[in-house]
């Protein structure tokens, strides 16, 4: 534990202790997080019933519980998202900006009232109504950043259906994949994408997936790029522009229960196979609205510019949803932190004046990299709260952004949650935590985390502790199940250690009672903030006809935290290409099964892997290997051929 014990504590920053007045102050944190874990049924039920507009009024707050995985919230409610993220706020202010697109090439951006915003959304959802996509149905939406994104989340919102986002990254095979998984009629696409002044061509990755979607009767498609080699497939596909322009411009927001689907949005987990994980309605916006206000301390006037991508969670939560659900304006940043130059998102900032600044630790270090004088010469005087999320972030990246990019005014916190959480779960709040870098620091309410003994399964008390993450309690806006397989949630969630929710983290416990999350203790890969499974990449590799086995392991990388190192073991009779060409041949299949984000740092041809006598593959051996600790081994002499240990040392040291 001595790396958490001596570091310094920040105090409240400076930016925090002028007007407004942050919402929530150290007293105000503690006293509301006792009250949410003592009388959680008064002090959710107050909080929805004034951040949630209600066409149905709940009466019970919370139901169910972990055991069975019928975790309820609000049960009797029923509300629609689209209407408490759009309506309520286009009818008190119909010109207040709620979208700020900033599109690749800069000095491009466009701006989206409340007011235009609702018709929008209402237009796509008669569109959608049209095709006869009911309550319930699933929509799959393949955008790049875009307003459109937004307006096809809000729009099968209002008409109850249930949207599931697939990242504009992901390849054709994993679309398909996850388009049959959920049965979807309908998808949303552009002709092609831009990002990082790369054209990406997206029309064409659906065309290629759709040969084996045979339910998907529609397809549309918006224009950004208007190149005109894209072919519209006539029957199945029409322009956003003509479907939209038909429309009536209101549409009836559908009433649905709390308990409704919101979403599915698919993650990967030890197996092959991405679980879709299914998010509700009422507890899932309560989530969002709340964290939004609280952890980024947010005012009327503010504007919210999170950087990930519409296609994870962050960006539902917090592009989309958190913001909207306050009222204030979000920013749709299409482009890369470095296109056209280092300074891009410094730019952005201080063009409009950007209240809260959200990315990831991955950005914070390749910027850091390239040079302070990008960050410098930016006025970033507007910004309050900046914010990191998706993997730990190390101390020396967090000084630099508190240094450059807060200019030590501005709060920073360090957020803690999962696609399965919902909304951020663990982090500093900006008028209340004194923060340490590197940790996430205390639950926000209604969480009540606790480690645990993996082997035992016993809850490990006290301070300077570790052991894996889990959570007590059922809090709103965590996922209710697996889409179509709620054993599947059970056993990865609620069941490896009964009466708590399993995060698959490790943690640590400081001194003063701070949570450092000490990242994955599963077989999930973290790169870029990305989250991959070592499953999912083996099970590519071993698509190919020359490899017989593939074992995927981290290791440790100073710009996207992990990296993806592979081995594979080629077949005996193989004959084919030779190693370097095989490389090749071994990322295009990745490539193709899952997305160019999977591609491997390293893949490594050994003659064999380490393996039991009973021929499990030793991944903890590969692991230490990979990340240069080859000398930690420890006993490997119960390997079935010890003598493989070496030899693939030799061949991880060659570059
Ligand atoms: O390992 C944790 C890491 O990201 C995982 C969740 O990934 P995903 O579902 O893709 O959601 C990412 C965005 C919420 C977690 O299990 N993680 C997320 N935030 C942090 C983090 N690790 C350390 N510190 C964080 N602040």
């Amino acid at each position: 534990m001595a790396e958490y014990r001596e570091v310094q504590s920040f105090p409240i920053a400076p930016r925090l202790t002028q007007n407004p007045k942050p919402h929530v102050n150290d007293s105000t944190y503690k006293s509301d997080h006792a009250a949410s874990l003592k009388n959680p049924d008064e002090f959710w039920g107050k909080l929805a019933r004034e951040m949630l507009s209600w066409d149905v009024p709940f009466r019970t707050v919370r139901a169910g519980g972990f055991e069975n995985g019928d975790v309820a919230w609000f049960p009797e409610g029923q509300l629609n998202a689209s209407y408490n993220c759009v309506d309520r706020w286009a009818y008190k202010n119909p010109d207040k900006v709620a979208i700020i697109y900033e599109a690749d090439e800069p000095g491009n951006h466009e701006e989206v009232t409340y007011g235009q915003l609702l018709v929008q959304v209402s237009q796509l959802a008669n569109a959608l109504k049209k095709m006869g996509v009911k309550k319930g149905d699933s929509v799959i939406i393949y955008l790049p950043m875009c307003p459109q994104a937004i307006v096809s989340l809000l729009a099968c919102a209002r008409i109850g259906a249930v949207h599931s986002v697939v990242f504009a990254g992901f390849s054709s095979d994993s679309l398909r994949d996850r388009t049959v998984d959920c049965e979807a009629r309908v998808v949303i696409t552009t002709d092609e994408g831009k990002r990082g002044g790369r054209t990406i061509a997206t029309k064409s990755i659906v065309d290629a997936a759709l040969k084996e979607c045979p339910k998907v009767e529609h397809v549309i498609v918006v224009k950004r790029t208007g190149n005109e080699s894209v072919q519209l497939q006539k029957g199945r596909d029409q322009w956003w522009g003509d479907v939209c322009s038909r429309e009536r411009a209101f549409c009836p927001p559908v009433p649905v229960n709390s308990e409704d689907p919101l979403f599915i949005l698919y993650t990967s987990g030890s197996t092959g196979k991405p679980k879709g994980v299914v998010h509700s309605t009422a507890g899932y916006l309560l989530g969002t609205a709340l964290t939004v206000k609280h952890v980024f301390d947010v005012h009327e006037n503010d504007k919210f510019a999170c950087m990930a991508d519409v296609g994870w969670i962050t960006g539902h939560s917090y592009i989309c949803y958190g913001p909207l659900m306050n009222g204030v304006t979000t920013l749709v940043f299409e482009s890369t932190p470095v296109y056209p130059t280092a300074s891009r998102y410094w730019d952005v900032v201080d063009k409009h004046k950007i209240t809260q600044f959200y990315t990831a630790p991955t950005s914070i270090r390749l910027l850091r990299r390239l040079g302070e004088e990008h960050v410098n010469k930016a006025d970033l005087s507007s910004l309050r709260v900046i914010g990191s999320v998706g993997e730990p972030i190390n101390p020396e990246a967090w000084e630099w952004y508190n240094k450059h990019v807060g200019r030590e005014q501005c709060a920073i916190v360090d957020t803690y949650w999962q696609t399965e959480t919902g909304s951020i779960i663990i982090t500093p709040l900006p008028g209340a935590t004194k923060t340490k870098p590197g940790s996430a620091t205390n639950p926000f309410w209604g969480i009540d985390p606790v480690l645990l003994d993996p082997q035992t399964g016993k809850e490990v008390t006290g301070n300077e502790v570790e052991g894996v993450l889990a959570i007590r309690n059922p809090w709103p806006s965590m996922a209710r199940t697996v889409f179509n397989d709620h054993q599947r949630y059970l056993e990865t969630y609620l069941h490896p250690y009964r009466g708590y929710y399993f995060t698959g983290d490790g943690a640590a416990r400081d001194k003063d009672g701070y949570i450092w999350i000490k990242g994955r203790v599963d077989d999930v890969l973290n790169v870029s903030g990305h989250r991959l499974s070592t499953a999912e990449i083996e099970s590519a590799l071993i698509s190919h006809p020359g490899v017989a086995e593939a074992a995927v392991v981290a290791m440790p990388d100073e710009t996207t935290g992990q990296a993806i190192c592979a081995y594979v073991t080629m077949k005996g009779d193989y004959d084919g290409a030779t190693d370097d060409s095989l490389t090749k041949e071994l990322v295009l299949v990745i490539r193709k099964n899952i997305g160019p984000f999977a591609t491997p740092k390293r893949i490594i041809v050994a003659p064999d892997l380490p393996k039991t006598r009973s021929g499990k593959i030793m991944r903890r051996i590969l692991r230490k290997i990979a990340s240069n600790e080859g000398d930690q081994l420890g006993d490997v002499s119960s390997l079935a051929d010890p003598s493989i240990v070496d030899k693939i040392k030799e061949l991880t040291a060659k570059k």
